[in-house]
This record gives C-alpha cells, sequence and structure tokens, in this order.
C-alpha cells in the first residue's frame, strides 16, 4: 500500500503502529543484516529521539517517523554529507508536494516561515574507516494542530497543516520523500557532494546573514557563507576570515 515509485530504496519497509522509536527498530534491524535501502516508518514513537539527546514528540499519524537503513560505501567522515542530501530530498518533497516554502537550516532542521517542521537524526555504526551501517531518521510533522506540540514549543516549532491550513495524507509525502531521497544517493554516489551542496545551498537559510555559534569550546558571531564541499558550515568573521565548522547549535537573528 506504500505505492513507491523507487528502484531499490524501501523495497523492505518495516511498518510499526507503534515504536519506542524507529531508530531503535532500525537498529536491531541492522544488527539482523537488514539491507541496504530498508526503511521503517512507525505512526507514532513513545521514546522520539532528537539531536543532543532531546525528546522528538512523535504524536499518532500527526507526521512522519521514520528510519533509513543504509550502507554507503564511504568512509565515516562523508556521513555528515548524507545528513545534508537528506534535508534536500524532504525540502524538495514539500516543495513539490505542498504549497509550504521550506528552508533548510544547518545542517539539517528543515524550516517553514522560520519555525522547524522536520528534523533528521543521522546515527552511524562504523569502525576506523569503514562503515558498517547508517541509519538516518527523520521526523516532519505534518497535521499537528497547536495544541498537538507541548507549551514549550510553540514558538518553535510547526507543521505543514498550521503553516498551510491544509491537511495532508503521510502516504504520498512518504513516497515523494523516498523517490527525492533515492535520486540524491544516486546523484552522490555517481557525481559526489557537488550538486547536493549546490542543492542544498538553494534552500539554505539565511545564508549571507549574522549568526551566533556556539561549540563545545566557544560562541562567537560569524556572517554564515554557506556549506564547503564536505557539508562543514562556512562562518566568516574579520578576524579568522573563513572558517569550517562541523557541530555547533547556530542562532539566528531576528531583526
Ligand atoms: C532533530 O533533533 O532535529 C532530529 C529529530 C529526528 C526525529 C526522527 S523521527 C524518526 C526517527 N526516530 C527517532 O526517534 N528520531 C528520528
Amino acid at each position: 500500500h506504500w505505492g513507491l515509485k523507487t528502484n531499490w530504496l524501501g523495497k523492505n519497509m518495516i511498518h510499526k503502529t507503534t515504536a519506542t522509536s524507529t531508530q531503535y527498530v532500525a537498529h536491531d534491524a541492522a544488527r539482523e543484516n537488514a539491507e541496504h535501502g530498508t526503511v521503517i516508518v512507525a505512526d507514532e514513537q513513545t521514546k522520539g529521539k532528537g539531536r543532543m539527546a532531546r525528546v522528538w514528540h512523535s504524536t499518532k499519524h500527526k507526521g512522519i517517523w521514520m528510519s533509513i537503513i543504509l550502507r554507503p560505501p564511504i568512509l565515516p567522515a562523508a556521513a555528515t554529507q548524507l545528513t545534508l542530501l537528506t534535508a534536500t530530498a524532504l525540502a524538495n518533497a514539500i516543495a513539490e508536494g505542498t504549497t509550504a516554502t521550506p528552508a533548510i537550516k544547518w545542517p539539517n532542521d528543515i524550516m517553514i516561515n522560520d519555525k522547524k517542521t522536520a528534523g533528521i537524526l543521522t546515527e552511524m555504526q562504523a569502525e576506523q574507516d569503514r562503515i558498517h551501517y547508517v541509519i538516518v531518521g527523520i521526523g516532519l510533522n505534518v497535521n499537528h494542530t497547536r495544541i498537538e506540540f507541548p507549551e514549550g514549543l510553540h514558538q518553535k516549532a510547526t507543521s505543514i497543516k498550521l503553516e498551510t491550513g491544509i491537511e495532508h495524507p503521510t502516504v504520498p509525502l512518504i513516497q515523494q520523500i523516498l523517490q527525492y531521497f533515492e535520486h540524491a544517493y544516486d546523484q552522490y554516489m555517481t557525481a559526489g557532494f557537488s550538486p547536493i551542496k549546490t542543492k542544498w545551498e538553494s534552500y539554505g537559510y539565511k545564508i549571507g546573514e549574522k549568526i551566533r555559534i556556539r561549540t563545545k569550546h566557544n560562541v562567537f558571531e560569524a556572517i554564515f557563507s554557506g556549506v564547503a564541499e564536505d557539508g562543514a558550515l562556512l562562518a566568516e568573521t574579520e578576524a579568522e576570515g573563513v572558517q569550517k565548522i562541523y557541530s555547533a547549535e547556530v542562532e539566528w537573528f531576528h531583526e
């Protein structure tokens, strides 16, 4: 009933009415040799995981909660590029399947009207130079109304329905996300990251604007000048010129 138009992605589709987290289901499946391109979808998650050990609210039937198992022939250090690739697939699917205008906030939050509507969590099992598997988790808020978000998220989070006024069935969106993902992944494997980077930047949120960057070690302000060939954020300051940032929390200034 998924009606996928993909060649290899989602040939093995695992559906759960409820899961703690599709990431856990995916890790278990991958450890038991689930094939490259296996997709796990849940109607609800009771322990949805966000980045930085945050909770991801995954209300039943209100969004897309899904994890993709990949076995990419790339170095562990390149896995970040898969996250940016996933963000472009999500942005494409939203732009095509809804009237909303998505933007990608580095590295991988999908914003609509300055509020977050989707997030991506990439986890990896690797040793030295070899990836055993990568799990790309996608959480997309589709049909939430305001009250379905916890109080603390009202300023920051949104759903496609809240921004467009229209309820969207999730299956066509899943089809589109997986189709765009497969296309981007195949392109990445043949042509490298460069076309993905161009796509990413076409959706890039606030490129050319001032940002505040919090890394593990310090906090500083810079101009966000785009993404590097390896997926790093490019931050420009007078003192340091252009720096590459691999892991940070980024804040934007509201004018
Ligand atoms: C973020 O913090 O922005 C990332 C959120 C990722 C949420 C998705 S929902 C499907 C998959 N299962 C999880 O528990 N998390 C990811």
